[in-house]
């Protein structure tokens, strides 16, 4: 392997590219783990679309083209929050993952572009078509609204009838379910989906998880109903000395945080300390 292949294995990653993953990592990333999306009180409707991301103190989720930090503890919890769900990505973020690991397994992977025949191009290069490795699933279009919609169709086949959202903010921030709409709901929802009871998981139907470009259409389009970031207690420009160049959507006033999901800072094997949060939106 040639440095500049070995360079490019190290800086790219499962969630856009981390400079210099561990091997240790590169098995964190593909073991995978159930995990509780405690949206219990999330409002009811269904199809549910969220974001998700991982950012420095500034607001930085990139630079060029990948991820300036290392925290394999975020990429498990990217893939196990992610796993068996659909993912839409714009193009730039398909191009920082890793080529050996994409599409992300277990994982319909729907990239958007305006490039008309980027499809081809990419399958064409795919490295695990290359060495006889199963592809997975990607899927191209060329809006987002076409991803949502391609990605969602299941759900709303399942949720046809389902009632409007009658769920409404509480001073806390969380949300309120109407009861007859839970019930409605859970007749007639499929298992595992989105509306199940008291204390089940609530799935979301597709995740969004980047870049910039896709994360900023998604909010001013008022698509997404939940964010999953990572904040990570970095300033990569000034304890890195990396330039970021790409940057999380400023939230409005309309996204408050999930009380029940409010953890500690925790400590990275890395060193770097991070934290996650959750937020929907009221
Ligand atoms: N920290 C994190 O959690 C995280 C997550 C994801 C990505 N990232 C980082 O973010 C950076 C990439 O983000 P980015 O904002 O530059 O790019 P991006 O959003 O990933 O992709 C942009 C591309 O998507 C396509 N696109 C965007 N809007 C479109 C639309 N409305 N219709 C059709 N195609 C559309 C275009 O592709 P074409 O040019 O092919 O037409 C565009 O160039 C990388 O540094 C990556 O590592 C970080």
């Amino acid at each position: 392997m040639s440095t500049g292949d070995a360079a490019e294995q190290a800086a790219r990653s499962e969630r856009g590219a981390d400079v210099g993953r561990s091997a240790e990592a590169e098995q964190v990333l593909h073991e995978g783990r159930s995990t509780d999306f405690g949206l219990e009180e999330i409002i009811e409707h269904r199809p549910l679309i969220g974001l998700i991301w991982a950012q420095d103190r500034h607001g930085v989720i990139g630079a060029q083209g990948g991820m300036p930090w290392h925290v394999p503890e975020d990429l498990a919890h990217f893939k196990a929050v992610t796993m068996g769900a659909p993912v839409i990505m714009g193009r730039r973020t398909w191009d920082s993952l890793n080529p050996r690991f994409r599409p992300l397994p277990r994982r319909r992977n729907i990239v958007v572009t305006r490039q008309d025949s980027w499809g081809e191009a990419a399958a064409a290069s795919d490295e695990r078509a290359r060495h006889g490795l199963k592809r997975g699933d990607l899927q191209v279009v060329h809006a987002l609204s076409e991803a949502v919609t391609l990605a969602t169709q299941d759900a709303v086949a399942e949720g046809a009838g389902h009632p409007a959202p009658v769920s409404q903010p509480t001073a806390d921030g969380t949300l309120l379910h109407d009861a007859a709409a839970r019930a409605a709901a859970q007749s007639t929802a499929g298992t595992g989906t989105a509306a199940q009871g008291a204390g089940a998981q609530v799935e979301i139907d597709a995740w969004i998880i980047g870049g910039a470009q896709l994360f900023a259409e998604a909010l001013n389009s008022g698509l997404a109903d939940v964010v999953e970031r990572t904040m990570l207690d970095v300033d990569v420009a000034g304890d890195e000395g990396v330039v970021g160049d790409t940057f999380a959507p400023e939230l409005g006033a309309d996204w408050r945080a999930v009380p029940a999901y409010e953890v500690d800072w925790a400590t990275s094997r890395s060193g770097m300390r991070y934290r996650f949060e959750r937020l929907v939106r009221a």
